[in-house]
């Protein structure tokens, strides 16, 4: 059965897929494209309406402070980490550190991995030099490959088709594991239009349009434009919904986005993840929860302490310092508390192996970094980092 929404063939086309997109691949012309996008229009749904409602009902008992939430995993999927054992280990992190998350807060805390298509990624530059050659960007599996030559670089749709294999193998093990009502569910930046437009589906329940790729995608700092594709989009699911939130955003704008994505102001519905940086006062912070508090939006309130806090070491190598991430995360506690507000968890860059991506804790100073740093794009916690910040924050 033919159910989805914006599709080739449709009598119209849904209102984002004529809107501009930022962060797109460049590969609009390539033949191939229209059959990968009918591919996985007629692919199957990949997640089930009833349990992306299961979750909603979660996170709004996280919105009401009832619940906490674990968001957490590679800033980059890779895609040859399908298989079984890989999805164990990064799932076994997850629930760990949740589990230290309830011991510590004495609330249920809800599992989501950063998994199961997190495949895509935006990048503040299109190019990069390499050996003194300008190559394409690394954009995540689905769009290219890192290897650092111009063949590797070139963006091709096919990989949608790739990425939507491993994300389905994934998603099974995700679901064989999901034993408890509090998860592990599946999350993953809805960036590629080409591929998260075709897998819209209709919940067979309540008729209303749910995206099948996921069980509750973010938008990101780069693709939070209101009027854009990816805002629409966004808007007009039913999944649950997530958006970063950088430093740059006025509270104005941020009441503005919450509108488009809450406008029926749902417990649930809207999570704002925080990423401002260690280095932005919590004078600039309050004012973005207030006036969000003020216009009536119950939203999920999320700590991303990694992403405004990316520094370079002397050799250019992308790291974090756990010490800035607890100190963004802590701060973010006490601005939501202050508000009488609950601060409803962390949203990570984790890894399941001990990788040497970050420092702090087991890794001492930069010299380290080149033990085991594996990550296909942002520096990620090793689950020693992970536990630290998480006992650090919550004690
Ligand atoms: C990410 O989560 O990997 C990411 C790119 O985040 P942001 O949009 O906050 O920069
Ligand atoms: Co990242």
């Amino acid at each position: 059965m033919n159910d989805s929404l914006a599709v080739a063939g449709a009598p119209a086309p849904a209102v984002w897929d004529l809107l501009p997109a930022e962060q797109q691949p460049r590969w609009s012309a390539h033949p191939d494209l229209p059959g990968v996008r009918r591919a996985l229009q007629d692919a199957p749904a990949l997640t089930t309406a009833a349990d992306v409602r299961t979750l909603r009902r979660q996170l709004a008992e996280v919105a009401l402070g009832r619940a906490r939430l674990l968001q957490s995993g590679d800033c980059a999927e890779d895609i040859r980490e399908r298989g079984p054992a890989h999805t164990a280990a990064k799932a076994e992190l997850l629930a760990g550190l949740a589990d230290r998350m309830a011991l510590r807060t004495g609330r249920p805390v809800v599992r989501v991995g950063r998994m199961g298509g997190q495949f895509a990624k935006p990048r503040s530059s299109p190019t990069e030099t390499h050996d003194g050659v300008d190559l394409p960007v690394f954009r995540g599996h689905l769009v290219n490959s890192p290897e650092p030559h111009p063949a590797a670089r070139r963006h091709d749709p096919n990989r949608m088709l790739q990425a939507y294999e491993a994300s389905a193998a994934v998603l099974r093990a995700l679901d064989d594991r999901r034993t408890d009502a509090y998860g592990p569910w599946a999350s993953h930046e809805a960036l590629v239009m080409d591929y998260e437009s075709p897998q819209v589906r209709r919940d067979p329940e309540t008729g209303a349009p749910y995206l099948a790729s996921t069980h509750f995608p973010w938008i990101g700092e780069r693709t939070r434009q209101l009027g854009l594709a990816h805002v629409e989009f966004l808007a007009s699911l039913a999944n649950p919904v997530a958006c970063k939130i950088g430093p740059s955003a006025s509270a104005e704008q941020v009441v503005r986005l919450c509108r488009v994505l809450d406008p029926d102001r749902l417990p649930g519905r809207l999570t704002l993840i925080l990423r401002t940086g260690v280095r932005t006062p919590a004078s600039a912070v309050t004012p973005v929860v207030e006036a969000v508090q003020r216009a009536g939006h119950p939203v999920v309130w999320l700590s991303d302490p990694l992403h405004g806090n990316t520094v370079q070491t002397s050799t250019g190598l992308k790291t974090r310092r756990l010490a800035d991430a607890v100190g963004e995360a802590v701060a973010f506690r006490r601005v939501l508390e202050q508000q009488g507000l609950h601060p409803g968890g962390l949203h990570l860059e984790t890894a399941a192996a001990d990788v040497t991506e970050c420092l702090g804790g087991p890794v001492a100073d930069e010299h380290a970094l080149s033990g085991r740093y594996e990550s296909l794009c942002d520096p990620r916690l090793n689950p020693a980092q992970a536990r630290e910040l998480i006992d650090a924050v919550f004690s």
